[in-house]
């Protein structure tokens, strides 16, 4: 009996693609369907990857009673629409970060799956890079002592199409949804959820963010200092600073191959590979959850995603951003 995983893809655009690729690594699933609102496209990719069906409506794919689990690949602003389709149509999910446009959204969804008893994730990777995976055993074995402090960029130059996806705000534009939700992330793993917190940004034309710098604040102990940008290829690394020893995660850190751990004079920089284009590794365990039945990540769960969203949530109404119907909470 075949037990593999079947899954289809909606939104056929470069995260998709990449997904793709790893999904043809894993042993344990295979691709059935994939939808985009144009069909030369779905026929392409579906051949390109070895789909067994390729559709030209979102729809039709969720409806798709041998499909298993779908990933969610659209622009942020139709996650939850497209992930609300899925669990009304009995499919898991794995859906792209950011999960919704607002914690409102997001526990709507997370509402949905859990009357349902369904699988949902969101789809950070970070979560399942090997090098993530290493950085949580060495806090949670204190090999830095207490984290005192958090420091993470990620920003790229955008190309300044003020109609691509990174700057439409109908498409969930700026940087915090975008990228500053790594740094973000990282500081949740490290530090958790901040106390206090000031942000502040530059805005496009387009009125969403394209420069964002974040300070986040635990009491009179640790801090966090994030940032991210479409303005600029900045580093992209990120610093845990520990009171025995610092963590680098090497550009770029989000799925970074390399780590320095400094401990007194004592400086050691390992390798840690990850398969594929990265995305393997989330594959992996959406497909482990599904084979053992159960609902949720325990390395990512449902809590975590509302825990983030409502964190950038903070932040857009420290910095004024305000999507048109964004939902008061
Ligand atoms: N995990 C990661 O590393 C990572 C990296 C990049 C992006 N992402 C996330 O993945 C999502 C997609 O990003 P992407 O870079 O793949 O975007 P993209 O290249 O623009 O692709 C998005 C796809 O969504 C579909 N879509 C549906 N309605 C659309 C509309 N009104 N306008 C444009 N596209 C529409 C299109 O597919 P069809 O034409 O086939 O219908 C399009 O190709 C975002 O939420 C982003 O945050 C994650």
């Amino acid at each position: 009996m075949d037990n593999r995983i079947k899954w289809g893809i909606i939104g056929l655009g470069k995260i998709a693609n990449k997904f793709a690729e790893d999904l043809k690594l894993s042993k344990n699933a295979i691709l059935y369907g994939v939808a985009s609102r144009n069909l030369d496209k779905a026929r392409s990719f579906g051949e390109r990857y070895g789909s067994i069906a390729y559709f030209d409506s979102y729809r039709e794919l969720a409806e798709h009673p041998e499909i298993d689990v779908v990933y969610v690949a659209t622009p942020h602003a139709f996650h939850f629409e497209n992930t609300m389709m899925c669990l009304k149509n009995d499919k898991a999910v794995l859906c792209e970060k950011p999960m919704g446009m607002d914690v409102v959204e997001v526990r709507k969804m997370v509402e949905e799956a859990k009357s349902r008893n369904l699988f949902l994730m969101e789809g950070l990777w970070t979560r399942f890079i090997p090098a993530t995976e290493k950085l949580m055993e060495l806090l949670e074995e204190k090999t830095i002592g207490e984290v005192i402090a958090v420091r993470a960029d990620f920003g790229f130059k955008g190309d300044g199409n003020l109609n691509s996806r990174v700057y439409d705000k109908e498409l969930g534009g700026g940087s915090l949804l975008d990228i500053g939700i790594y740094p973000i992330y990282l500081s949740l793993l490290a530090l958790g959820v901040p106390t206090n917190m000031k942000a502040m940004a530059r805005m496009t034309e387009t009125n969403v963010d394209s420069h964002c710098t974040m300070l986040f604040d635990y009491g009179n102990s640790a801090k966090a200092i994030l940032e991210s940008t479409i303005e600029a290829d900045t580093p992209t690394e990120a610093y845990i600073y520990g009171n025995k020893g610092t963590i680098r995660l090497h550009s770029r850190f989000h799925h970074t191959r390399k780590m320095t751990l400094t401990q007194e004079e004592e400086k050691k920089t390992i390798d840690i590979p990850y398969v594929g284009n990265g995305y393997f590794h989330e594959i992996e365990e959406v497909n482990k959850c599904l084979l053992e039945g159960e609902t949720e990540s325990m390395k990512l769960p449902l809590g975590s995603s509302l825990e983030l969203m409502t964190l950038i949530d903070r932040v857009k109404k420290e910095i004024g951003l305000r999507y048109d119907d964004e939902n008061n909470d």
